[in-house]
């Protein structure tokens, strides 16, 4: 059984945060936000924190046991404070924000940096809660879910369903395991709240709703809609290296674009999911129901 009893959010403004705020109601969780806080859904109460002040985030920590963040992916210098108040606060566990890519298989299959400024952050994140003296010793979970559903045939990433192409990294055939914030919330607050410290601490656990590979997916929506997509392949290492080459300006989005299909062309999104070891049952229609409001 666990021990985790209370819980802490940063950061729930965004695309996850609602969801977060939700599956963690019947805990009445304490939310972290630099103010505006958004609206209630549930049992929470809102305190107000200013990231550059540890000693303010240290207070609203206080009798924490899990501290969940979901800051935006820029708000690394944010997050290391967070990491460093949850040391002080002895917070038992901190679940940094990731909720995508499995980051050290990311790392690996890039040959051992990172491919591109929008994953280099969380992964310093990680190398310092890992190795720096300041918060050594602070239990992480980190959470993989892949791709959000909701993001399919959503422009940049993949489809350009006005010019009616698609690209398609690798060979298309690779599974990718898509999910739904509200799975991912549940599933990390049913991890929380059933797992012992033993099957948390230092690990990662897996998400995964529905599983297509990008061929299956383009099958999908010209079934759904009648039109047909041209598809335009590229080989995973010209996708690495046009994701290493546009890291900046204007050209940041487009190289984390090239990395997330580079991820998918090489299989890292095919996860082995962890949803029985945390008695998970995940909605396999997540798919299906972005393809129906199509
Ligand atoms: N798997 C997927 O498909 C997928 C898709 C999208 C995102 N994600 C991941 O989900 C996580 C959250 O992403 P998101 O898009 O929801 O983030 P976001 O909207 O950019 O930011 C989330 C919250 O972080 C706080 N925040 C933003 N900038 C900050 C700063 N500079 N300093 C301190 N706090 C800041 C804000 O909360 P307050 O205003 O309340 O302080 C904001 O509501 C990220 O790790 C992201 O990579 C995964």
């Amino acid at each position: 059984m666990s021990v985790y009893k209370t819980f802490a959010i940063a950061g729930t403004g965004g695309v996850l945060g609602a969801a977060l705020r939700t599956a963690f109601s019947p805990s009445s969780p304490r939310i972290l936000t630099r103010g505006n806080p958004p609206p209630e859904v549930g049992n929470e109460t809102f305190h107000i924190v200013d990231y550059d002040q540890v000693p303010t985030l240290v207070e609203a920590l206080d009798g924490i046991d899990v501290l969940v963040s979901c800051l935006s992916a820029s708000a690394r210098e944010a997050e290391k404070n967070l990491a460093r108040a949850a040391r002080i606060a002895k917070v038992k566990l901190f679940v940094p924000s990731g909720f995508g890519a499995d980051l050290v298989e990311l790392q690996k299959r890039a040959g051992g940096d990172s491919p591109h400024p929008g994953w280099s952050g969380k992964i310093a994140l990680y190398d310092f809660i890992k190795n720096d003296a300041e918060v050594k010793g602070l239990p992480y979970l980190q959470i993989v879910s892949v791709l959000f559903a909701s993001l399919v045939f959503k422009f940049p990433v993949g489809f350009n369903l006005e010019d009616k192409m698609t690209t398609i990294v690798g060979t298309g055939d690779e599974k990718i395991a898509l999910t739904t914030q509200a799975d991912t919330a549940a599933f990390l607050y049913k991890a929380l709240t059933t797992l012992p410290p033993s099957e948390l601490e230092y690990k990662t656990l897996r998400l995964s709703c529905s599983r297509r590979s990008w061929n299956e997916l383009v099958s999908l929506y010209e079934a759904k809609t009648g039109n047909k997509l041209e598809k335009k392949f590229v080989s995973v290492e010209d996708a690495l290296q046009r994701c290493r080459e546009n890291t900046s300006g204007d050209k940041f989005v487009l190289g984390l674009v090239w990395g997330l299909l580079w991820i998918f062309g090489t299989g890292q999104g095919d996860v082995v999911d962890d949803n029985a070891k945390v008695g998970f049952e995940a909605d396999e229609h997540a798919i299906d129901k972005v393809v129906d409001a199509l």
